[in-house]
């Protein structure tokens, strides 16, 4: 409990002194003294929320790890431009908040609960049969002779699933974008048509969120909806294509002086959760992912920071949770804005995804586009690459359902483009994506678009 009042007391002081807007760009975020400070805390963010409940995030608008604020009726501001017109909007979110990937390698000292989400998949064939909607229900079964042994998990989830916390606040994501874009602005049809366009990757968990969403958006929508997602081993989201030059990049990225310098000054700190963790393989010990993983997935569904499997008595501080959370978004900007090699890591890891979006943002310009109204389900690693081709000044990790919203309007005859990145006006190192012509965002877009994606990941 004392750590739950450190974290929160850590949000209140800094939301005094800065708007809600601000704790998404921290000055100092290109340099290793962000993740020693530890007067910084979480930089006025907010790293917990319930377990099963809605979580609103408080006061709206603050960086929130566990849920993102989204463009609302209430804090949007429309264009000065009276004449101005909604004619698309480009849509992509993180899923919402989830468990984690990464179990601890030693043991995880809270079982996860999963018992009210149900997982469905199954298949049906159009015309010629229907079939039973089936979920997984997950158990163990005590007699399993691996149960006794260490990291063994007693847990209801297949993770790194949704919880039932994340299901609520998609629909409630979904809720507010049907009252802004929706009922204001009439760019969202009232029911699915062909002017929608909703795409995940093939990851469970980023469907899962469209599920939510979309019934936040047309409660009253019954029957199944198609969910377009590219195929295995071409996809141009998720890292879904093989691409050599993507990792050896990533490589050249992380072997950096200023990556080693990050990791020398947290030597301490890695070698205290290697111990409580039982986590002190490379894969651990090598970035801040896996630390950061484990922890917002407790804290973002009602759980603690976990102690070791062995000795209760050996727990994770507030204090380290929240320098291994700085550490983080220090990695993001790094990788994604701060280095030698983002524009190619970014072409090499997003690079056909932005030319897409970019082909819908001028065809919006013209009368060939169909769809009003686009929204992509996918990732942080997503996410990153994207806002690192808008420049945005600097890059906290994009958390659940941190979301980027595209709007294109016309204006006697002209169309401009505004980035909202959750909710806010996106700032950007070509000042904030307030108010241009199409044309100048997808300037800014194109150099991130690879000439020849296969050569590039081949060289
Ligand atoms: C630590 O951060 C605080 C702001 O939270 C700042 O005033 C101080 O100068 C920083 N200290 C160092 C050594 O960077
Ligand atoms: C797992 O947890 C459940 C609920 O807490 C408990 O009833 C069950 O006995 C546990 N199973 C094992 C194998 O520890
Ligand atoms: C951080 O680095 C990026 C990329 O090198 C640069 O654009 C940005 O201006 C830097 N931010 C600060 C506050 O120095």
């Amino acid at each position: 409990m004392a750590a739950l009042a450190h974290r929160i007391v850590s949000a209140a002081v800094v939301a005094a002194t800065m708007s809600p807007v601000d704790t998404f760009y921290p000055a100092a975020l290109n340099d290793t003294s962000y993740i020693t400070n530890s007067s910084i805390g979480t930089y006025g963010g907010t790293y917990s929320a319930p377990a099963n409940k809605l979580s609103g995030g408080s006061p709206y608008g603050v960086y929130d790890y566990c849920t993102m604020p989204h463009p609302r009726v209430s804090e949007y501001t429309m264009p000065s431009d009276p004449h101005a017109k909604l004619v698309h909007l480009e849509y992509m979110q993180r899923h919402q908040r989830r468990t984690m990937y990464n179990l601890a390698p030693g043991g995880e000292n809270q079982p996860f609960d999963c018992s009210t989400f149900e997982g469905f998949l199954y298949g049906a064939s159009t015309g010629a049969a229907d079939a039973i909607p089936m979920y997984a229900d997950v158990y163990t079964d005590p007699a399993n002779p691996f149960v006794d042994g260490l990291p063994y998990v007693n847990t209801t989830c297949f993770f790194p699933q949704l919880t039932t916390g994340g299901l609520l606040d998609g629909i409630q994501h979904g809720r507010d974008l049907w009252a802004l874009y929706g009922a204001k602005l009439g760019i969202i049809p009232r029911s699915i048509n062909e002017h929608v366009w909703l795409r995940s990757t093939s990851s469970p968990l980023t469907q899962q969120s469209a599920g939510g969403v979309t019934h936040g958006i047309w409660p009253s929508h019954s029957g199944a909806v198609p969910l377009r997602q590219q195929s295995g081993g071409v996809d141009t989201v998720n890292s879904g294509y093989p691409c050599d030059a993507r990792s050896s990049t990533l490589a050249s990225i992380q072997a950096t002086d200023a990556f080693q310098a990050h990791l020398d000054v947290t030597a301490d700190l890695r070698a205290a959760l290697g111990d409580i963790l039982g986590a002190t393989d490379s894969d651990w010990q090598s970035t801040f992912d896996h630390f950061s993983d484990n922890f917002q997935a407790r804290l973002c569904n009602g759980y603690q920071l976990p102690c070791k499997f062995t000795d209760p008595s050996k727990c994770v501080s507030a204090a380290q949770a929240e320098e291994v959370f700085r550490a983080g978004d220090w990695e993001w900007q790094h990788y994604w804005r701060n280095n030698a090699l983002a524009q190619q890591y970014i072409q090499l890891t997003e690079g056909l995804f932005i030319g897409e979006i970019i082909g819908r943002l001028q065809a919006a310009t013209t009368s060939k586009q169909q769809y009003a109204y686009a929204h992509t389900f996918i990732h942080d690693n997503d996410l990153g690459p994207i806002l690192g081709a808008f420049g945005i000044s600097q890059m906290r990790w994009p958390a659940m359902g941190s979301n980027i919203a595209i709007e294109i309007w016309e204006s006697k005859g002209s169309y401009y483009a505004r980035v909202l990145y959750c909710g806010h006006v996106m700032r950007t190192i070509h000042g904030d994506l307030d108010w241009m012509p199409v044309n100048t965002l997808v300037n800014i877009l194109e150099p991130y678009v690879p000439t020849d994606i296969v050569a590039q990941c081949n060289a």
